[in-house]
C-alpha cells in the first residue's frame, strides 16, 4: 500500500488535502498546490473558505508572495477550499494544521480542534491514506489522541486503514513561505518507511534537508526549539532587568557578551507571544510531569510572562517624574501584533500591558497598522496622550520622525520596550525609558 503511495506522490496522482487553513495550512496548502498536487484545503471558518474560493488573501501583515500565490492555484483550480469534509473522500494524503492550545490554568493541551478534525477526516478517509501531522503537539500525542482518534473514527488500524506522520512546522509570520521553503524540516513516521514516503513528499515543497525519525523525536524536536528560545528570552529580559537597576545598557552588553564564542544572547522586550512559544514550552513538559519536576522552564515563562507588568512599571514610574498619576493619565500604545509587521495578535503581551493600565484606572487608546480594529492614525491616537509605549517593532515605529511625535504627547514620556528608538535619541525635557537601560 506505501509503495502505491509513493507512487502516486512521484507521479503527483496523488490527491493532498491540508486541514486547518491559518498561519502554517494555508501556506501549506498553496504550496503543494503550486507543486502540482489536487489540494483541498478545509477550513471550518465558513468565511475564510469563501474569501479563500474567491482567490483573495485572508492574512493581513506584511506575508512576501502569499497573496499572489492563493490568487495563482485557486484561479487554476489547483487548491479548493471547503467545510465540507465529504468532499475529502478521494484524498491520499492528508496534513492537519489546526490549532493547539493549552489550558490557561493547568497549562495542560486539550486537543479540541484535534479531536474533532480527526474524528471528522476518519469517517471519509480512504484506506490506506497518510495523516500527517504538522500541529505542535506535546511528546507522546500521537500515540495517545492521533492513533486512538484515528482508529475509532476509521473503524481501522494504524499502519492497515491509515498511516501517521509528525511533520512539525517551522514557519513564523511574516516569513511564512520563505520558511516552508527554505527551513530544514523533521519527518517522524509510524515507521521508518512512512517517514521515508514522507520525505518524498515534503520534497515537493523544501529546499532544506528532511531529517526523518520516528514520531516521538519529531514531537520533542518541535517543542525543544521553542522551549529553548523562550528560555534564552527570559534570560535576556532577566539580564535587561538587572542592567536597569545597575545603570547598563543591555543592547551594548548583549553586542558584547556575543562576541564571545558559543554565546547567542537574544533581545530582551515587552513579553513573548503568539501562538507557539508561550505554549510549547508547556507542551515539552506536559506528559512527563508525573517523572519530573520542571524548574527552568516554568521560570522562565513566569519571567517572560511578567515583562508587561514590567513595562507599565516603566511607564508609572516616569509619568510620576512628570507629575502625572496613573489614573489622570492617557496612554497611547504603539503596536498589538504579538511580532513585528504581522497581523497576529494571540497571547499578544501588549494585551496584558493594556490589563494592567486599566487596572491602575489610566485611559488606553492603540494603534497598529496592521491590526483591523486599531490601524488608524498613529498621530491621533499620540495626540494629547501622556505618555507613548512602543511594544512592537513594526516598521512604521522604527522609521517615525520621534522628535515629531513627542511633541503631539501632552506629557512627554516615551517608553520604547523594544529598542526602536535611533541610538542616541534625545528629546529635551521628555522622559525618555528604554527597557533595558539604567
Ligand atoms: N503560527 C505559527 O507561526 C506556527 C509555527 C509553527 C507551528 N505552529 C503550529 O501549527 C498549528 C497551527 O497554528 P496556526 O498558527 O496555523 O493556527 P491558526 O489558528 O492560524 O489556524 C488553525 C486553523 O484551523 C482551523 N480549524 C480549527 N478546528 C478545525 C477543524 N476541526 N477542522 C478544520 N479546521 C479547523 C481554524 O479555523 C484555523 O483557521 C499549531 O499547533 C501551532 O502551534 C504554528
Amino acid at each position: 500500500m506505501l509503495s502505491d503511495l509513493a507512487r502516486r506522490i512521484e507521479d503527483k496522482s496523488a490527491v493532498v488535502s491540508v486541514i486547518g487553513l491559518g498561519y502554517v495550512g494555508l501556506p501549506v496548502a498553496c504550496m503543494f498546490a503550486q507543486a502540482g498536487f489536487q489540494t483541498w484545503g478545509v477550513d471550518v471558518a465558513a468565511e475564510r473558505i469563501a474569501m479563500l474560493n474567491a482567490g483573495k488573501n485572508p492574512i493581513e501583515g506584511k506575508e512576501p508572495g502569499l497573496a499572489e500565490l492563493i490568487a495563482d492555484v485557486v484561479g487554476r483550480g489547483r487548491l479548493k477550499c471547503t467545510t465540507d469534509y465529504a468532499d475529502l473522500r478521494d484524498v491520499d494524503v492528508v496534513l492537519v494544521s489546526v490549532q493547539t492550545p493549552i489550558d490557561e490554568d493547568d497549562h495542560l493541551p486539550r486537543y479540541a480542534h484535534l479531536r474533532a478534525a480527526l474524528t471528522a477526516l476518519g469517517a471519509v478517509l480512504k484506506c490506506g491514506a497518510l495523516v500527517v501531522i504538522e500541529s505542535t503537539l506535546a511528546p507522546g500525542t500521537v500515540h495517545k489522541v492521533v492513533i486512538p482518534t484515528l482508529e475509532a473514527s476509521t473503524g481501522g488500524k494504524v499502519g492497515e486503514a491509515f498511516f501517521v506522520g509528525h511533520c512539525p512546522e517551522r514557519v513564523m509570520p511574516g516569513r511564512l513561505i520563505h520558511n516552508l521553503t527554505n527551513m530544514d524540516r523533521v519527518a517522524g513516521g509510524w515507521s521508518p518507511e512512512v517517514a521515508e514516503v514522507m520525505r518524498l513528499f515534503y520534497r515537493n515543497i523544501v529546499r532544506g534537508q528532511i531529517d526523518t525519525t520516528d514520531l516521538l523525536m519529531a514531537e520533542l524536536v518541535k517543542t525543544t526549539e521553542n522551549a529553548y528560545r523562550d528560555v534564552q528570552i527570559a534570560f535576556a529580559n532577566e539580564v535587561a532587568l538587572v542592567c536597569e537597576a545597575l545603570g547598563g545598557d543591555v543592547w551594548t552588553l548583549r553586542e558584547l557578551v556575543n562576541k564571545s564564542p558559543g554565546r547567542v544572547m537574544l533581545y530582551p522586550g515587552a513579553g513573548v507571544g503568539g501562538h507557539c512559544i508561550p505554549k510549547d514550552s508547556w507542551l515539552l513538559i506536559a506528559n512527563a510531569r508525573d517523572a519530573v519536576e520542571a524548574q527552568v522552564i516554568p521560570s522562565a515563562r513566569a519571567v517572560n510572562r511578567a515583562m508587561p507588568a514590567h513595562v507599565a512599571s516603566m511607564t508609572e514610574a516616569a509619568l510620576i517624574e512628570c507629575g502625572v498619576a496613573i489614573e489622570h493619565a492617557v496612554i497611547a500604545v504603539l503596536g498589538y501584533a504579538y511580532l513585528a509587521n504581522s497581523d497576529d495578535t494571540r497571547d499578544t503581551p501588549s494585551q496584558a500591558f493594556i490589563e494592567i493600565m486599566r487596572e491602575r484606572a489610566a485611559e488606553v487608546r492603540v494603534h497598529d497598522p496592521y491590526v483591523h480594529e486599531f490601524n488608524g492614525d498613529a498621530a491621533a491616537v499620540l495626540r494629547g496622550a501622556d505618555a507613548a509605549v512602543i511594544l512592537v517593532a513594526h516598521d512604521e515605529y522604527v522609521d517615525a520622525d520621534w522628535t515629531a511625535w513627542i511633541e503631539l504627547l501632552r506629557t512627554p514620556v516615551l517608553i520604547d520596550a523594544r529598542h526602536v528608538l535611533p541610538d542616541g535619541f534625545r528629546a529635551p525635557g521628555a522622559q525618555v525609558r528604554v527597557l533595558g537601560k539604567g
